[in-house]
Protein backbone atom coordinates (compact mmCIF):
# COMPACT_ATOMS: atom_id res chain seq x y z
CA UNK A 1 0.00 0.00 0.00
CA UNK A 2 1.24 3.80 -0.76
CA UNK A 3 -0.12 6.78 1.00
CA UNK A 4 0.13 9.89 -0.51
CA UNK A 5 0.14 12.56 2.11
CA UNK A 6 -0.10 16.16 2.13
CA UNK A 7 -1.57 16.75 -1.02
CA UNK A 8 -2.31 20.52 -0.86
CA UNK A 9 -5.07 20.33 -3.60
CA UNK A 10 -6.09 16.89 -4.83
CA UNK A 11 -8.01 17.64 -8.34
CA UNK A 12 -10.14 14.43 -8.21
CA UNK A 13 -12.05 15.55 -11.55
CA UNK A 14 -14.73 13.07 -10.63
CA UNK A 15 -16.82 10.38 -12.39
CA UNK A 16 -16.59 7.91 -14.94
CA UNK A 17 -18.73 9.49 -17.50
CA UNK A 18 -18.01 12.12 -20.06
CA UNK A 19 -18.91 15.55 -18.37
CA UNK A 20 -21.10 17.73 -20.49
CA UNK A 21 -22.81 21.61 -19.73
CA UNK A 22 -22.06 23.09 -16.25
CA UNK A 23 -20.54 19.33 -15.13
CA UNK A 24 -17.17 20.58 -16.68
CA UNK A 25 -16.86 23.08 -14.22
CA UNK A 26 -16.88 20.79 -11.61
CA UNK A 27 -13.30 19.61 -10.51
CA UNK A 28 -14.56 18.27 -7.40
CA UNK A 29 -11.27 19.44 -5.66
CA UNK A 30 -10.38 18.23 -2.09
CA UNK A 31 -8.04 20.67 0.46
CA UNK A 32 -5.36 19.00 2.20
CA UNK A 33 -6.03 15.64 1.35
CA UNK A 34 -4.61 12.30 1.09
CA UNK A 35 -4.69 9.00 -1.46
CA UNK A 36 -4.26 5.63 -0.62
CA UNK A 37 -3.22 3.18 -3.31
CA UNK A 38 -3.57 -0.74 -3.34
CA UNK A 39 -2.12 -2.86 -6.30
CA UNK A 40 -2.21 -0.42 -8.76
CA UNK A 41 -5.37 1.18 -8.03
CA UNK A 42 -6.69 4.27 -6.33
CA UNK A 43 -8.57 2.55 -2.44
CA UNK A 44 -9.09 5.90 -0.94
CA UNK A 45 -9.04 9.31 -0.90
CA UNK A 46 -10.33 11.89 1.44
CA UNK A 47 -9.12 14.95 3.80
CA UNK A 48 -5.97 14.95 5.69
CA UNK A 49 -7.92 15.56 8.95
CA UNK A 50 -8.80 11.75 9.37
CA UNK A 51 -6.56 9.78 10.88
CA UNK A 52 -4.09 7.73 9.27
CA UNK A 53 -1.66 5.06 10.78
CA UNK A 54 1.26 5.32 8.36
CA UNK A 55 2.77 2.27 10.20
CA UNK A 56 0.19 0.13 7.63
CA UNK A 57 2.40 1.33 4.53
CA UNK A 58 5.12 0.34 2.20
CA UNK A 59 5.75 3.83 0.76
CA UNK A 60 4.63 7.29 1.52
CA UNK A 61 4.75 9.88 -0.60
CA UNK A 62 4.97 13.56 0.76
CA UNK A 63 3.05 15.57 -1.62
CA UNK A 64 3.98 18.55 0.20
CA UNK A 65 1.08 20.69 -0.26
CA UNK A 66 1.22 20.84 -4.14
CA UNK A 67 -1.30 19.72 -6.35
CA UNK A 68 -2.23 16.02 -7.52
CA UNK A 69 -4.38 15.29 -9.94
CA UNK A 70 -5.26 12.49 -12.54
CA UNK A 71 -3.02 11.71 -15.59
CA UNK A 72 -3.87 13.81 -18.34
CA UNK A 73 -4.88 11.17 -21.78
CA UNK A 74 -4.30 12.47 -25.21
CA UNK A 75 -6.95 11.21 -27.31
CA UNK A 76 -5.59 12.11 -30.71
CA UNK A 77 -2.14 12.08 -31.89
CA UNK A 78 -0.24 10.61 -34.96
CA UNK A 79 3.32 9.91 -32.83
CA UNK A 80 4.26 7.10 -34.74
CA UNK A 81 6.13 8.55 -38.01
CA UNK A 82 9.78 9.10 -39.57
CA UNK A 83 11.00 11.64 -41.43
CA UNK A 84 11.15 15.39 -42.11
CA UNK A 85 8.62 17.89 -42.98
CA UNK A 86 9.98 21.62 -41.93
CA UNK A 87 10.06 22.12 -45.50
CA UNK A 88 6.58 21.80 -45.45
CA UNK A 89 5.93 24.43 -42.58
CA UNK A 90 7.68 27.15 -44.28
CA UNK A 91 6.33 27.02 -47.32
CA UNK A 92 2.86 27.21 -45.11
CA UNK A 93 4.71 30.47 -43.50
CA UNK A 94 5.12 31.70 -46.96
CA UNK A 95 1.29 31.37 -47.83
CA UNK A 96 0.78 27.99 -49.22
CA UNK A 97 -1.98 26.19 -47.68
CA UNK A 98 -1.89 22.56 -45.94
CA UNK A 99 -4.06 20.62 -48.16
CA UNK A 100 -2.46 21.88 -51.46
CA UNK A 101 0.62 20.59 -50.60
CA UNK A 102 -0.95 17.12 -49.72
CA UNK A 103 -2.53 17.48 -53.11
CA UNK A 104 0.82 18.28 -55.07
CA UNK A 105 2.12 14.54 -53.43
CA UNK A 106 3.53 17.04 -50.27
CA UNK A 107 2.50 16.44 -47.01
CA UNK A 108 0.66 13.03 -45.42
CA UNK A 109 2.10 11.31 -48.29
CA UNK A 110 5.87 12.94 -47.67
CA UNK A 111 5.92 11.22 -44.09
CA UNK A 112 4.33 7.65 -45.63
CA UNK A 113 7.47 7.78 -47.83
CA UNK A 114 9.78 7.97 -45.12
CA UNK A 115 7.45 5.66 -43.08
CA UNK A 116 7.29 2.93 -45.35
CA UNK A 117 11.65 3.24 -45.92
CA UNK A 118 11.95 3.22 -41.97
CA UNK A 119 12.88 0.28 -40.11
CA UNK A 120 10.55 -0.74 -37.52
CA UNK A 121 13.57 -0.39 -34.99
CA UNK A 122 14.09 3.12 -36.27
CA UNK A 123 10.49 3.79 -35.62
CA UNK A 124 10.15 2.56 -32.33
CA UNK A 125 13.39 4.75 -31.00
CA UNK A 126 11.50 7.67 -32.74
CA UNK A 127 8.09 7.20 -31.45
CA UNK A 128 9.59 5.98 -27.68
CA UNK A 129 11.21 9.10 -27.43
CA UNK A 130 7.41 11.02 -28.42
CA UNK A 131 6.16 9.12 -25.39
CA UNK A 132 8.36 9.89 -23.10
CA UNK A 133 7.92 13.52 -23.98
CA UNK A 134 3.99 13.33 -23.41
CA UNK A 135 5.18 11.71 -19.81
CA UNK A 136 7.08 14.12 -18.93
CA UNK A 137 3.71 16.50 -19.96
CA UNK A 138 1.81 14.19 -17.39
CA UNK A 139 0.29 12.36 -20.12
CA UNK A 140 -0.12 9.06 -18.98
CA UNK A 141 -2.38 7.31 -21.70
CA UNK A 142 -2.03 8.63 -25.36
CA UNK A 143 -3.88 7.38 -28.44
CA UNK A 144 -1.78 6.94 -31.69
CA UNK A 145 -2.96 6.04 -35.29
CA UNK A 146 -1.69 4.25 -38.25
CA UNK A 147 -1.70 6.27 -41.52
CA UNK A 148 1.50 6.82 -42.57
CA UNK A 149 2.08 3.74 -44.26
CA UNK A 150 -1.25 3.29 -46.48
CA UNK A 151 0.05 -0.39 -47.68
CA UNK A 152 -0.45 -3.31 -45.37
CA UNK A 153 3.09 -3.51 -44.51
CA UNK A 154 3.48 -0.84 -43.37
CA UNK A 155 0.40 -0.01 -41.51
CA UNK A 156 0.67 -3.41 -39.56
CA UNK A 157 4.38 -2.19 -38.65
CA UNK A 158 3.46 1.27 -37.02
CA UNK A 159 0.76 -0.63 -35.15
CA UNK A 160 3.15 -3.12 -33.83
CA UNK A 161 5.75 -0.36 -32.60
CA UNK A 162 2.58 1.02 -30.84
CA UNK A 163 1.93 -2.28 -29.25
CA UNK A 164 5.43 -2.74 -28.21
CA UNK A 165 5.68 0.45 -26.62
CA UNK A 166 2.51 0.13 -25.05
CA UNK A 167 3.73 -3.09 -23.29
CA UNK A 168 7.59 -2.20 -22.97
CA UNK A 169 7.07 1.54 -21.81
CA UNK A 170 5.00 2.64 -18.60
CA UNK A 171 2.86 5.07 -20.66
CA UNK A 172 -0.15 3.03 -22.27
CA UNK A 173 -1.01 3.81 -25.52
CA UNK A 174 -4.48 2.99 -27.47
CA UNK A 175 -3.95 2.19 -31.08
CA UNK A 176 -6.14 3.39 -34.04
CA UNK A 177 -5.85 2.07 -37.56
CA UNK A 178 -6.38 5.15 -39.84
CA UNK A 179 -5.46 3.11 -43.08
CA UNK A 180 -7.52 5.78 -44.38
CA UNK A 181 -5.48 8.56 -43.82
CA UNK A 182 -4.61 9.66 -47.36
CA UNK A 183 -5.14 7.90 -50.77
CA UNK A 184 -2.16 6.33 -51.65
CA UNK A 185 -0.04 7.46 -55.21
CA UNK A 186 -1.06 4.19 -56.65
CA UNK A 187 -4.96 4.53 -55.86
CA UNK A 188 -4.87 8.30 -57.00
CA UNK A 189 -7.33 8.27 -59.42
CA UNK A 190 -8.99 5.13 -57.66
CA UNK A 191 -10.07 5.95 -54.05
CA UNK A 192 -13.06 3.71 -54.13
CA UNK A 193 -10.93 0.81 -54.90
CA UNK A 194 -8.73 1.44 -52.19
CA UNK A 195 -11.24 1.81 -49.36
CA UNK A 196 -12.46 -1.55 -50.75
CA UNK A 197 -8.70 -2.64 -50.55
CA UNK A 198 -8.57 -1.46 -46.80
CA UNK A 199 -11.70 -3.58 -45.90
CA UNK A 200 -11.26 -6.66 -47.51
CA UNK A 201 -7.36 -6.94 -47.28
CA UNK A 202 -6.05 -5.04 -44.23
CA UNK A 203 -8.77 -4.12 -41.47
CA UNK A 204 -9.57 -7.89 -40.71
CA UNK A 205 -5.93 -8.75 -40.28
CA UNK A 206 -5.58 -5.36 -37.98
CA UNK A 207 -8.39 -6.39 -36.16
CA UNK A 208 -7.73 -10.31 -36.05
CA UNK A 209 -4.25 -9.58 -34.50
CA UNK A 210 -5.66 -7.39 -32.16
CA UNK A 211 -3.63 -4.29 -33.35
CA UNK A 212 -6.08 -1.80 -32.76
CA UNK A 213 -9.37 -0.91 -31.23
CA UNK A 214 -10.56 1.92 -32.85
CA UNK A 215 -11.00 2.95 -36.73
CA UNK A 216 -10.67 6.18 -38.01
CA UNK A 217 -10.92 8.43 -41.53
CA UNK A 218 -10.02 11.48 -42.60
CA UNK A 219 -13.05 12.35 -44.11
CA UNK A 220 -12.40 15.94 -45.81
CA UNK A 221 -11.61 17.68 -48.75
CA UNK A 222 -8.39 16.10 -50.93
CA UNK A 223 -8.96 13.47 -48.71
CA UNK A 224 -11.85 11.23 -48.63
CA UNK A 225 -15.86 11.96 -49.34
CA UNK A 226 -19.07 11.02 -46.93
CA UNK A 227 -19.70 7.84 -48.92
CA UNK A 228 -16.17 6.51 -49.06
CA UNK A 229 -15.89 7.18 -45.24
CA UNK A 230 -19.30 5.66 -44.28
CA UNK A 231 -18.41 2.52 -46.51
CA UNK A 232 -15.53 2.05 -44.36
CA UNK A 233 -16.78 2.51 -41.29
CA UNK A 234 -19.68 0.92 -41.23
CA UNK A 235 -17.34 -2.40 -42.00
CA UNK A 236 -14.91 -1.43 -39.33
CA UNK A 237 -18.23 -1.48 -37.40
CA UNK A 238 -18.83 -5.09 -38.60
CA UNK A 239 -15.87 -6.01 -37.65
CA UNK A 240 -15.94 -4.91 -34.01
CA UNK A 241 -13.90 -1.87 -34.14
CA UNK A 242 -15.18 1.16 -32.43
CA UNK A 243 -15.69 4.65 -34.32
CA UNK A 244 -13.35 7.95 -34.75
CA UNK A 245 -13.69 10.38 -37.64
CA UNK A 246 -11.74 13.48 -38.72
CA UNK A 247 -14.53 15.30 -39.54
CA UNK A 248 -14.89 18.48 -40.61
CA UNK A 249 -11.11 20.29 -40.17
CA UNK A 250 -10.46 21.50 -43.94
CA UNK A 251 -13.94 21.92 -45.65
CA UNK A 252 -17.29 21.01 -43.88
CA UNK A 253 -18.56 17.60 -45.71
CA UNK A 254 -20.93 16.83 -43.25
CA UNK A 255 -18.65 14.34 -41.34
CA UNK A 256 -20.05 15.50 -38.24
CA UNK A 257 -23.55 14.33 -39.14
CA UNK A 258 -21.64 10.79 -40.45
CA UNK A 259 -20.18 10.28 -37.08
CA UNK A 260 -23.75 10.87 -35.36
CA UNK A 261 -25.10 8.68 -38.16
CA UNK A 262 -22.95 6.00 -37.27
CA UNK A 263 -22.66 6.15 -33.58
CA UNK A 264 -18.69 6.99 -33.35
CA UNK A 265 -16.95 7.68 -30.23
CA UNK A 266 -16.19 10.64 -31.32
CA UNK A 267 -15.59 13.34 -33.76
CA UNK A 268 -12.51 15.14 -34.12
CA UNK A 269 -11.43 19.12 -35.44
CA UNK A 270 -14.55 20.20 -36.19
CA UNK A 271 -12.79 23.64 -37.26
CA UNK A 272 -15.57 23.71 -39.90
CA UNK A 273 -19.09 21.80 -38.36
CA UNK A 274 -22.13 23.09 -39.14
CA UNK A 275 -25.35 23.78 -36.67
CA UNK A 276 -26.68 20.39 -38.57
CA UNK A 277 -23.44 18.71 -37.38
CA UNK A 278 -23.53 19.93 -33.75
CA UNK A 279 -26.95 18.97 -33.49
CA UNK A 280 -25.90 15.42 -34.69
CA UNK A 281 -23.53 15.39 -32.47
CA UNK A 282 -25.56 16.13 -29.43
CA UNK A 283 -28.00 13.92 -30.01
CA UNK A 284 -26.15 10.86 -30.82
CA UNK A 285 -23.59 11.45 -27.50
CA UNK A 286 -20.41 11.59 -29.44
CA UNK A 287 -18.12 13.13 -27.76
CA UNK A 288 -15.75 16.23 -29.74
CA UNK A 289 -11.97 15.90 -29.54
CA UNK A 290 -10.85 19.41 -29.96
CA UNK A 291 -7.31 19.99 -31.33
CA UNK A 292 -6.18 23.95 -30.65
CA UNK A 293 -2.83 22.86 -31.41
CA UNK A 294 -3.85 22.44 -35.17
CA UNK A 295 -5.48 25.20 -35.33
CA UNK A 296 -3.15 27.41 -33.97
CA UNK A 297 -0.49 25.73 -36.15
CA UNK A 298 -2.72 25.94 -39.46
CA UNK A 299 -3.84 29.74 -38.43
CA UNK A 300 -7.21 28.48 -38.66
CA UNK A 301 -10.31 29.86 -36.67
CA UNK A 302 -10.31 27.83 -33.05
CA UNK A 303 -13.11 25.34 -32.74
CA UNK A 304 -16.28 26.85 -31.20
CA UNK A 305 -15.96 24.86 -28.00
CA UNK A 306 -18.16 27.67 -26.35
CA UNK A 307 -21.16 26.39 -28.35
CA UNK A 308 -20.79 23.09 -27.84
CA UNK A 309 -20.37 23.10 -23.91
CA UNK A 310 -23.36 24.95 -24.24
CA UNK A 311 -25.25 22.98 -26.48
CA UNK A 312 -24.42 20.08 -24.56
CA UNK A 313 -21.56 18.20 -26.45
CA UNK A 314 -19.08 16.30 -24.34
CA UNK A 315 -15.91 18.08 -24.99
CA UNK A 316 -12.25 16.67 -25.06
CA UNK A 317 -9.01 18.16 -25.72
CA UNK A 318 -6.25 16.56 -27.68
CA UNK A 319 -2.41 17.50 -29.10
CA UNK A 320 -3.10 15.98 -32.69
CA UNK A 321 0.69 15.40 -32.50
CA UNK A 322 1.45 14.74 -36.41
CA UNK A 323 4.29 15.99 -38.36
CA UNK A 324 2.15 17.95 -40.77
CA UNK A 325 -0.64 20.25 -38.96
CA UNK A 326 0.68 19.84 -35.40
CA UNK A 327 4.23 19.17 -34.54
CA UNK A 328 3.40 19.78 -31.32
CA UNK A 329 3.10 18.07 -28.07
CA UNK A 330 2.61 20.80 -25.75
CA UNK A 331 0.04 20.33 -23.15
CA UNK A 332 0.78 23.97 -21.64
CA UNK A 333 0.45 25.01 -25.08
CA UNK A 334 -2.25 23.51 -25.51
CA UNK A 335 -4.00 24.25 -22.09
CA UNK A 336 -3.63 27.82 -22.81
CA UNK A 337 -5.09 28.00 -26.37
CA UNK A 338 -8.41 26.67 -24.84
CA UNK A 339 -8.55 29.24 -21.94
CA UNK A 340 -7.08 32.08 -24.28
CA UNK A 341 -8.55 31.66 -27.25
CA UNK A 342 -11.31 29.22 -26.97
CA UNK A 343 -12.93 30.76 -24.20
CA UNK A 344 -13.25 27.61 -21.88
CA UNK A 345 -12.64 27.88 -18.22
CA UNK A 346 -9.70 26.30 -16.57
CA UNK A 347 -11.93 23.91 -14.88
CA UNK A 348 -13.44 22.94 -18.30
CA UNK A 349 -9.83 22.45 -20.07
CA UNK A 350 -9.28 20.14 -17.10
CA UNK A 351 -12.19 18.12 -17.71
CA UNK A 352 -11.66 18.49 -21.39
CA UNK A 353 -7.95 16.37 -21.00
CA UNK A 354 -8.92 13.87 -18.55
CA UNK A 355 -12.17 12.41 -17.78
CA UNK A 356 -13.44 13.73 -21.30
CA UNK A 357 -10.95 12.50 -22.86
CA UNK A 358 -10.75 9.19 -20.92
CA UNK A 359 -14.38 8.52 -22.49
CA UNK A 360 -12.83 9.78 -26.09
CA UNK A 361 -11.12 6.23 -25.94
CA UNK A 362 -14.14 4.49 -24.46
CA UNK A 363 -11.80 4.21 -20.68
CA UNK A 364 -13.78 6.18 -18.55
CA UNK A 365 -14.43 3.15 -16.00
CA UNK A 366 -10.19 2.79 -15.69
CA UNK A 367 -8.63 6.13 -16.19
CA UNK A 368 -9.49 10.17 -16.36
CA UNK A 369 -10.17 10.83 -13.00
CA UNK A 370 -9.92 10.17 -9.19
CA UNK A 371 -12.07 7.30 -8.16
CA UNK A 372 -12.10 4.55 -6.54
CA UNK A 373 -11.14 1.19 -8.01
CA UNK A 374 -9.57 3.49 -11.36
CA UNK A 375 -6.14 2.82 -12.25
CA UNK A 376 -4.00 5.23 -9.99
CA UNK A 377 -2.07 6.73 -12.97
CA UNK A 378 -1.76 10.66 -11.12
CA UNK A 379 0.66 13.27 -11.55
CA UNK A 380 2.04 16.34 -9.22
CA UNK A 381 1.88 19.58 -10.13
CA UNK A 382 4.01 22.04 -8.64
CA UNK A 383 2.01 24.79 -7.57
CA UNK A 384 -0.68 25.98 -4.57
CA UNK A 385 -3.62 25.79 -6.92
CA UNK A 386 -4.59 23.96 -10.97
CA UNK A 387 -5.01 27.76 -11.81
CA UNK A 388 -0.86 27.69 -12.43
CA UNK A 389 -1.27 25.55 -15.24
CA UNK A 390 -2.47 28.37 -17.23
CA UNK A 391 -1.67 31.37 -15.16
CA UNK A 392 2.03 30.04 -15.14
CA UNK A 393 1.32 29.49 -19.13
CA UNK A 394 3.73 27.79 -21.51
CA UNK A 395 5.58 26.02 -18.66
CA UNK A 396 5.77 22.55 -17.83
CA UNK A 397 4.93 22.29 -14.39
CA UNK A 398 4.47 18.67 -14.03
CA UNK A 399 6.77 16.94 -11.19
CA UNK A 400 6.07 13.90 -11.02
CA UNK A 401 4.10 11.28 -12.41
CA UNK A 402 2.70 7.67 -11.09
CA UNK A 403 1.42 5.08 -13.23
CA UNK A 404 -0.44 2.15 -11.19
CA UNK A 405 0.42 4.79 -8.44
CA UNK A 406 4.76 4.30 -9.39
CA UNK A 407 6.93 7.38 -9.52
CA UNK A 408 7.64 6.76 -13.22
CA UNK A 409 8.87 10.27 -13.77
CA UNK A 410 10.45 12.93 -12.23
CA UNK A 411 11.61 16.45 -13.39
CA UNK A 412 12.09 18.18 -10.67
CA UNK A 413 14.90 20.22 -10.89
CA UNK A 414 16.20 20.83 -7.58
CA UNK A 415 17.18 17.73 -7.20
CA UNK A 416 19.01 17.34 -10.20
CA UNK A 417 23.06 17.44 -10.59
CA UNK A 418 25.06 17.12 -12.97
O1 LIG B 1 -5.15 15.42 -37.81
N1 LIG B 1 -5.97 15.71 -40.95
C1 LIG B 1 -5.36 14.67 -41.12
N2 LIG B 1 -4.43 14.19 -40.35
C2 LIG B 1 -3.61 14.94 -39.48
C3 LIG B 1 -2.46 15.54 -40.19
C4 LIG B 1 -1.46 14.54 -40.60
C5 LIG B 1 -0.27 15.09 -41.31
O2 LIG B 1 -0.28 16.20 -41.86
O3 LIG B 1 0.73 14.36 -41.33
C6 LIG B 1 -4.44 15.90 -38.66
O4 LIG B 1 -4.39 17.13 -38.85
FE1 LIG C 1 -5.26 13.96 -36.61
Amino acid sequence: MILYKNIGQLVTVGGKAPKTGLEMEELNVINDAYLIVENGRISDFGSNSIEIDESNFEQIIDVEDKVMMPGFVDPHTHFVFAGDRSQEFKMRLQGTPYIDILKEGGGILNTVKATRKSSKQELYTRAQKRAEKFMSYGVTTVEGKSGYGLDKKTELKQLEVMKEIDEAEDIDIVSTFMGAHAIPEKYKNNSNEYIDHLIEKVMPEVFENQLAEFCDVFCDEGAFSYQESEKLLKAADELGFKLKIHADEIKNTKAAQLAGKLNAVSAEHLLKVSDEGLISLKENNVIAVLLPLTAFSLQEKYADARKMIEMGIPVALATDLNPGSSYSQSIPLLLSLAVMYMDMSPEEAISALTINAACALDKGDEIGSIEKGKNADLSIIDAPHYNHLFYNFGVNLVEKVFKNGNLVLDNDLTKRKI
